[in-house]
């Protein structure tokens, strides 16, 4: 009679420390001491400004805040992702509950960055052995839009559309898959404006839907176009509902106008989740 471990037990086991593992390397909590973060200067004195702007030098310092970095409350230098621990791992237990409860659709982020969270959601279907759901990939890929103000007033003082750090190209997302080994025939990206690409985008039904583009403008569309496509038991995930006001109020203006009441989850200091129950 064997007294080791059953097979069973041992894949599962390497599930988790693989799925783990992803997470620790997306957010790069695992090397933070590595991290090279440029100095803040504008409190350093003119001199030094106007030397190193002579000289071309940057000023850096090493390693990276864990507990800023696990909270999802920086703009980590290399990470494919800038989501959070707390979330990573409701991300992974939502994923888990449509495989275990078979809700049928795909899996989809709209706001995706470096595609952090779409990487870990390919990398979760590869680690239970799913043969059936694609990952869509959404997003402008360049960045946020100039807020339209005069259809949407919630995001007047809310333009983050110089902001080049949140502009990352899709062959950049493609990239990161492929680091990761997993770029397939189930990864799909939706390039453009959520306006323009979401209401005829091929998708057809979906499980998760995972929303993390911070404008009301940029969640009301997502919300428009793609939660009448969400199954039964399948869950909406919101990034930004604690942290910034015009989503939460596409939210809650969607959820309104459709009589949506099933209950909202909160995960962290920002993030929320509704299972759709009918
Ligand atoms: C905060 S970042 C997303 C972070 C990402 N989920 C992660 O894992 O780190 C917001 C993203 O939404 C995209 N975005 C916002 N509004 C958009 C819109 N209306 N159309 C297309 N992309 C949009 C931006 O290009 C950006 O990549």
């Amino acid at each position: 009679m064997s007294s080791g471990p059953t097979l069973e037990a041992a894949a599962g086991a390497a599930r988790d420390r693989y799925i783990d593992l992803l997470m620790g390397c997306l957010t790069r909590e695992l090397f933070l001491d590595e991290e090279v973060h440029d100095v803040d200067l504008s409190k350093a004195s003119p001199e030094l400004r106007a030397t190193l702007k002579t000289e071309g030098w940057r000023l850096t310092k090493r390693g990276g805040d864990p507990a800023l970095r696990a909270d999802g409350n920086d703009w980590p230098p290399t990470a494919e992702t800038m989501v959070g621990r707390l979330r990573l791992e409701q991300v992974r237990s939502c994923v888990e509950s449509v495989l275990a409860d078979d809700v049928p659709g795909d899996l989809i982020e709209t706001g995706v960055w470096r595609g952090g969270v779409t990487i870990l959601m390919r990398g979760i279907l590869a680690a239970w052995g799913d043969a059936e759901r694609s990952v869509w990939v959404a997003d402008s890929f360049e960045g946020l839009p100039v807020p339209d103000v005069a259809s949407y007033p919630a995001d007047a003082g809310h333009d983050l559309s110089h902001v080049d750090t949140l502009a990352v190209s899709a062959d950049q997302v493609r990239a990161a898959f492929e680091r990761y080994d997993l770029l397939d025939e189930r990864v799909h990206f939706i390039e453009g404006w959520f306006r323009d690409t979401l209401p005829s985008a091929p998708v057809e039904k979906l499980a998760v839907l995972r929303l993390d583009g911070d404008l009301y403008e940029s969640t009301i569309d997502a919300l428009s176009a793609l939660y009448p496509k969400l199954s039964i038991g399948g869950y909406v995930i919101v990034d930004d509902y604690g942290a910034w006001e015009p989503c939460r109020r596409a939210v809650d203006d969607y959820r309104a106008a459709h009589g949506i009441t099933d209950e909202i989850t909160a995960v962290d200091w920002t993030g929320v989740h509704w299972r759709r129950s009918r």
